[in-house]
C-alpha cells in the first residue's frame, strides 16, 4: 500500500544523523549560503539554516519523482479532478492566467471567467469613481465584506499587507465572527446610505455568514423599509457565491451576484470575485498586480527543476521537518506589521488542506501530515512565544518573512525590525551553549557561585531551522507571488503525503453539533450531548 514507507525508512536512518549535527557547521562551507538559497518571482528564500545536506535533499527530491510529482502538478494545471472526494478539478491558477490559458483548460466555461473579471473590474470602477449609488443617491465610502474562513482571510490580508495601496478611498470592512460584538462593533463605524454589503460565500449556507447577513440587512431595513419605491437590498447589496439560489432566496438581485466556481477552493479563492472588496480598496491595476505576482510564482512552480523549484523545495523541508526530525509545528513569524494576518490565512491554507489522516485513496495514513501552524508579527512575536522557541526541548522550525525596504517614512525602525528578523534566525540556530554563558557571565565579574547557578539558566538550545522569505518591498506583486508559493507547497506536501488538499470533511462534525446545542439551548432536550456540554447549556439558559 505505501511501498514509500521503504524510502521512509532511509530518510529516517539520514534523519538520525540530522539530529546529531549541528547546523552552525554548515556554514564551515563558503557555498552553503548559495547553494542553499532561491531566487523566484522577486522573492529570495534562504534556507540554508535549515537542518539539511544535499544528500538529503536529493533524496527528498528522489521520493518526490518516486509519486510523480511533475506529472501531478500538470494534472492540477491541466485541470484534472484532483480534489477526488468532491470530484472537482483544482483551478485557482487559471483565475491568474491568461485568457488563451483559460480558454485551453476551460473551453467554453472561460467565457464566464473573462465575463465575471469584466463585471468586477465595472463594478469597482463604478463604486471608486463614485458613479454607483445608494438609495440616498450618495456614493459609497464604505464596503463592508461579509465572510467567513476563505471568504475572508485573503481579503483581509490583501487589505492590511497592501494599506499603502489603498488609495481609492474606500473604507473596507470585514465582518467574519458570528459574535454580536464584532456585528455592532462594523455598523457603528458605519452609515446605512454609504455602505455597500458584499456577502461572500462559496455555499451560502455558513451559518454565521448569513446570520452576519441577516442582522446587516435587518439594520439597512429599519432605515430604509422594503417598499414599491426603495429597496435597499438591490441597490446596496452585492454577493459571491456558486449558489445563485440560495443568494436570490435571501434577497439579493440575480444580476448583483457574482459567480463562483466549484474548481475554486475557498481557501484559494482570493483571485476570483471574492477578492471583490479588495480590488475596491487597491483598485483594478493594483489587484491586476497582486493576481500577476501570482501567475509569475506559478509559471516559475510549472517550469523550475525541483532543486530550484522554491514550493517544492520549502514542501521537502517541511516534510523533513515534520516526518524525519518529527518537529511537529511551524512558526510564521512575518517581520512586518503590514503582514500581521498571514499566519491566521496560512493557518487555514495548511492546516484545512493537509490537517488529515486518510489517503486519497481512502486509507489510513501511516504517517503524520500538516504541522501546528501558529505565528504572530515580529518582532511581538519576541514578547511572546520566542522565550519557549530559545529554551524549551521543543525545536519549532520557523518561516521568516521580510521586505527589506519598509513602507513608512521611519528607516530607524525598519532597519531594527529587520535586524531582529535575522538575529531571531541566527540565535535560533547559534544557541548559547553553557561554557559560553559561563563566560558571559565570568565576564561580569560574578563570583562563582552565582555563575555556577545561573549559567545553565541562560544557555539555550539553538539549532532549530529557519527559512527565510525576503523581498525588497511588499506590493501587490510580491504578496500574489508569496499567497502563490505557499500554496504550492502546501499542494506538494499533499501529493507527498498522499492525501487531498482540496477538501474539507473536519468541519462538518462541529456544524453538526452545534445545531444540537443550538436546540438544546432552545428547550429540546433530546441530544447525546455529554453531562459537561449539557451543565454549560443549562448554565447558559439561566442567563438568558
Ligand atoms: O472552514 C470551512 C469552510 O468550508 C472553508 O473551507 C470556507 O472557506 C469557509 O468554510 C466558508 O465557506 P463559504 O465560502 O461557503 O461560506
Amino acid at each position: 500500500m505505501y511501498k514509500e514507507l521503504n524510502v521512509n525508512a532511509s530518510l529516517k536512518e539520514l534523519a538520525l544523523c540530522a539530529s546529531e549535527r549541528k547546523i552552525i557547521d554548515f556554514f564551515k562551507k563558503s557555498t552553503r549560503v548559495s547553494n542553499f538559497s532561491l531566487l523566484a518571482a522577486d522573492l529570495y528564500l534562504d534556507f540554508s539554516k535549515q537542518n539539511i545536506n544535499e544528500h538529503e535533499l536529493t533524496a527528498l527530491i528522489k521520493w518526490s519523482e518516486q509519486l510523480n510529482l511533475t506529472e501531478k502538478i500538470n494534472a492540477m494545471f491541466l485541470g484534472d479532478k484532483i480534489n477526488n472526494t468532491e470530484n472537482r478539478a483544482v483551478l485557482h491558477t487559471l483565475l491568474r492566467s491568461s485568457s488563451l490559458q483559460q480558454k485551453q483548460v476551460l473551453g467554453d466555461v472561460a467565457q464566464d471567467v473573462v465575463q465575471t473579471e469584466q463585471k468586477l473590474s465595472e463594478i469597482v470602477n463604478s463604486i471608486t469613481q463614485g458613479k454607483k449609488k445608494g438609495v440616498a443617491g450618495q456614493p459609497f465610502t464604505d464596503v463592508l465584506a461579509i465572510g467567513i474562513g476563505g471568504s475572508f482571510y485573503g481579503i483581509k490580508v490583501g487589505l492590511s499587507a497592501l494599506k499603502p495601496y489603498c488609495k481609492t478611498g474606500i473604507n473596507v470592512h470585514v465582518l467574519a465572527n458570528v459574535d454580536g460584538a464584532a456585528v455592532a462593533e462594523k455598523l457603528a463605524l458605519l452609515s446605512v446610505e454609504t455602505t455597500l454589503v458584499v456577502v461572500i460565500s462559496k455555499t451560502f449556507t455558513t451559518q454565521e455568514t448569513l446570520l452576519n447577513a441577516n442582522a446587516v440587512k435587518e439594520w439597512m431595513l429599519s432605515e430604509y423599509p422594503q417598499n414599491n419605491d426603495v429597496n435597499i437590498i438591490a441597490k446596496q447589496w452585492l454577493a459571491v457565491s456558486t449558489n445563485i439560489n440560495q443568494a436570490t432566496e435571501f434577497g439579493l438581485d440575480k444580476n448583483n451576484i457574482l459567480p463562483m466556481w466549484d474548481w475554486v477552493g475557498g481557501r484559494f479563492s482570493v483571485w476570483s470575485a471574492v477578492g471583490l472588496p479588495l480590488a475596491i480598496a487597491i483598485g483594478m491595476d493594483h489587484f491586476n498586480a497582486f493576481k500577476q505576482g501570482a501567475h509569475h510564482m506559478d509559471e516559475h512552480f510549472k517550469s523550475a527543476p525541483a532543486r530550484h523549484n522554491m514550493p517544492i523545495i520549502m514542501a521537502l523541508i517541511g516534510i523533513w521537518n515534520r516526518n524525519f526530525l518529527d518537529y511537529p509545528t511551524l512558526a510564521i513569524l512575518p517581520y512586518d506589521h503590514a503582514l500581521r494576518a498571514l499566519p491566521g490565512y496560512l493557518q487555514q491554507t495548511d492546516m484545512e488542506s493537509n490537517g488529515k489522516s486518510v489517503s486519497n485513496q481512502g486509507k489510513k495514513l501511516p504517517w503524520l501530515t500538516a504541522p501546528v501552524v501558529f505565528g504572530q508579527e515580529g518582532t511581538n512575536g519576541q514578547h511572546a512565544f520566542m522565550q519557549l522557541m530559545h529554551q524549551s526541548d521543543d525545536i519549532i522550525p520557523t518561516d521568516f518573512i521580510v521586505s527589506f525596504t519598509g513602507s513608512s517614512r521611519y528607516k530607524d525602525h525598519h532597519q531594527v525590525l529587520v535586524a531582529n528578523c535575522i538575529a531571531q534566525s541566527e540565535a535560533l540556530m547559534q544557541g548559547k551553549t553553557l561554557k559560553q554563558a559561563r563566560v558571559e557571565l565570568a565576564d561580569k565579574n560574578l563570583p562563582e557561585e552565582q555563575i555556577s547557578n545561573l549559567a545553565l539558566h541562560k544557555s539555550m538550545k539553538g539549532n532549530t531551522p529557519s527559512n527565510t522569505l525576503a523581498m525588497k518591498a511588499l506590493t501587490p506583486n510580491t504578496l500574489g507571488s508569496l499567497l502563490a508559493l505557499y500554496e504550492h507547497k502546501i499542494f506538494v506536501q499533499g501529493v507527498m503525503w498522499q492525501l487531498n488538499s482540496f477538501d474539507q470533511w473536519g468541519v462538518e462534525l462541529g456544524k453538526q453539533l452545534s445545531s444540537q446545542v443550538l436546540k438544546a439551548m432552545t428547550g429540546d432536550e433530546n441530544n447525546n450531548l455529554s453531562s459537561s456540554s449539557q451543565m454549560m447549556i443549562n448554565q447558559y439558559k439561566e442567563l438568558n
